[in-house]
């Protein structure tokens, strides 16, 4: 091992592992050396209708390009998640609710009441029509019926849309309409830090532009006064009173779709990841049992939200697959106080939890007195996702919340990936604070530089994946071009994960950040072109160039340059206008920390922008721009620096 720091598996943690070192060693090598025998073992812990013959069945080419799993096997996500354990583990917790308010009462839901709230789910949304591969939009706060919706999907094949309750209007009709959803089920309000977040008033906005929206089912959640359109809008607790909790599931193809998630590209509109049923559900189960160390009884807690795929994945499917119990958060961690996520925990006496490095990084902001006022003894294991995590964070969280005793697991995946590809198992793997470790099972990376070039030993480069894995998506929806385009096409038969890489001389992975225009605000996946957008669809805005900059909280804080049309005059009015606008446009995710007005932006003579140099401006880096001699116009670089902004 080199000479940072490094924390070995603790010796308790290796005797009793599922998977201890030299059992990683050698299953991670039969995924790799035969993985059709790995993966036919493997798929098999998931329970088929009609059992898969066929294991895998891929290709990364252009002439022969696709991608399946399982593909002759027949099964139902819903009846995995719930009918199969009703036997054995029927009366145990499979979801516990957790409330904005600290005085609110927790909701404790068995497994064999969740199946009775999936079905009576499922048959609301047949009576209102819908059918196997509709596609339908959940727009809801993180309540138990979020979960139920979900599963009632899964459970009548039709293809859920979950779309983040931060959202506005503008960014949800663009989801609606992309996949041409018929249905969307929402709730009156969320709530959230306190604060409620009009979500049926932004649906009924939306849907004015969504001529596919024939009904909307809105729950209860608040009971705050919402308006309903005759004929489209019903209350969900209405017409579940009147259809029974018994609905079979339909047996679905391995490949079938099984949800459709926007996420933000470096260019155009977000893209429609579809996963499909048999793979995803088999690397989101295993995942979850493998790197969380997931025993039965135990309580595991998820802090995300299910409207992006860590909520998807070790919120509902990986947790529910496994029988396990999971723990909904409806509210924020630091909300009433910066104690509350561990007030949480020891509420709910929380084994597992996992988070994100912005919430850390915002907790340990307030100092350990919030979190050692609490007591924790009943965590065991963390995780965190989402960014890379700076190794302050990372032993801040060991030492402190964790106090030593928690192993910490940094898991690197994307939305595109399914559930995690790069992290360190529990029982297996020593510990490096920043790095994510190694790969999972059947995970093939590549380190490679611009042109391809594949580098060997300790490196830094761009990660690429040489395989595909089960949990891979399928295709972008209705632009399978876009897939192969976006993912296949800069490294001939790669699959590009658009992050920087460093491998070190122990074979560790260093997820160094996006190396495209996508960045990561407090964990939240952003385009930069989104943004853009946006603020040029303002009336005063000629254009604009957005990029991402270092910040203390939030990992990149968003760093807007605007140039007003001719006539228009910067001021801090305006200023605010802009921000304002672009929270309106996309969703209060979106915020532009910064907005510099300049008069023109440095561009090459062929008129594209250099936003290596509009990234180092943000950075305060200003003392070495590179080469500006290809600008159209070289002195525009100046002004840029003596009007920074901040
Ligand atoms: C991007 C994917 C993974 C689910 C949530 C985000 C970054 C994610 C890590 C990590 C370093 C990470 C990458 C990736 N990322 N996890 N553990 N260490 N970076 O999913 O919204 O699709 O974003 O998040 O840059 O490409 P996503």
């Amino acid at each position: 091992m080199s000479a940072e720091t490094v924390i070995p598996v603790p010796a308790e943690w290796a005797a009793r592992a599922k998977v201890d070192t030299a059992r990683y060693a050698e299953m991670y090598r039969q995924s790799l050396g035969a993985p059709d025998a790995f993966w036919l073992e493997h798929g098999r812990r998931i329970d088929w209708i009609k059992p898969f013959t066929k294991v895998s069945n891929w290709s990364f080419d252009e002439a022969d390009f696709g991608i399946k799993w399982f593909e002759d096997g027949v099964l139902n996500v819903s009846a995995n998640c719930l009918d199969r354990h009703l036997e054995s583990r029927g009366d145990d917790i499979a979801i516990i609710w957790e409330p904005d308010d600290p005085k609110a009462e927790p909701r404790r839901i068995s497994y064999r009441e969740l199946h009775a709230e999936v079905c009576r789910f499922a048959n609301v949304l047949k009576a209102a029509g819908a059918k196997k591969g509709d596609r339908i939009t959940i727009y809801l706060p993180m309540i138990p019926e979020a979960a139920f919706a979900m599963l009632a999907c899964t459970r009548i094949g039709a293809i859920h849309s979950v779309v983040f309750g931060g959202f506005s209007p503008d960014s949800i009709a663009g989801r609606v309409q992309d996949c041409d959803s018929n249905i969307i089920i929402t709730a009156d309000e969320g709530l959230r830090g306190g604060r409620k977040v009009a979500l049926k008033a932004n649906v009924d906005v939306a849907v004015e532009s969504c001529p596919s929206v024939k009904k909307v089912v809105v729950v209860r959640h608040t009971g705050g006064e919402v308006a309903m359109t005759a004929g489209r809008d019903f209350w969900y607790h209405e017409a579940a009173a009147g259809v029974s909790a018994d609905c079979p599931p339909e047996p679905m193809g391995a490949e079938d779709p099984l949800f459709i998630l926007y996420t933000s590209g470096s260019t155009g509109k977000p893209k429609g990841v579809l996963h499909t049923t048999g793979g995803y559900l088999v690397w989101a189960s295993l995942t979850h049992e493998l790197l969380f160390d997931y025993r039965r009884g135990e309580i595991y807690w998820c802090a995300a939200d299910v409207g992006w795929v860590t909520g998807h994945s070790y919120i509902v499917y990986g947790p529910l697959a496994n029988g396990a119990t999971t723990l909904m958060y409806e509210g924020v961690p630091n909300w009433p106080t910066p104690s509350r996520i561990w007030e949480v925990v020891d509420r709910h006496q929380v084994n597992i939890l996992y988070t994100a490095p912005t919430v850390l990084r915002s907790l340990m902001r307030e100092g350990d007195g919030p979190v050692t006022s609490t007591s924790r003894k009943s965590l065991r294991l963390l995780g965190t996702v989402g960014e890379p995590i700076n190794p302050e964070a990372w032993l801040w969280y060991h030492r402190v919340p964790g106090e030593g005793r928690c192993p910490i697991i940094d898991t690197w995946w994307q939305t595109e990936t399914g559930a995690a590809m790069i992290a360190p198992f529990p029982g297996a793997t020593d510990l490096k604070p920043g790095s994510a470790t190694k790969p999972f099972f059947g995970v093939a990376l590549e380190i490679v530089d611009a042109d391809g070039k594949v580098l060997e030993g300790a490196t830094e480069g761009n990660l690429v994946v040489t395989r595909s894995w089960p949990g891979q998506m399928r295709t972008v929806w209705g632009d399978h071009a876009r897939f192969f385009q976006t993912y296949f096409s800069t490294y001939k038969g790669k699959y590009f994960t658009g992050d920087g890489c460093r491998r070190d001389a122990d074979g560790y992975f260093w997820i160094t950040g996006r190396v495209d225009d996508v960045i990561n605000v407090s964990g939240h996946r952003m385009g930069t072109a989104e943004v853009e957008s946006a603020l040029v669809a303002h009336a005063k805005v000629a254009e604009a160039a957005v990029v991402g900059f270092p910040h203390d909280i939030k990992g990149q804080g968003i760093y807007a340059y605007v140039t007003l049309n001719a006539g228009e005059e910067p001021s801090d009015d305006l200023r605010s206008e802009l921000v304002k606008w672009v929270r309106t446009e996309i969703g209060p995710i979106a915020t532009p920390d910064t907005i510099q007005f300049s008069p023109g932006l440095p561009k090459t003579r062929s008129g594209k922008i250099m936003r290596r140099i509009l990234r180092k401006i943000a950075e305060g880096d200003t003392s070495n721009l590179g080469d500006t001699t290809t600008l159209a116009d070289p002195s525009v670089v100046d002004s840029l620096v003596a009007n920074r902004a901040r």
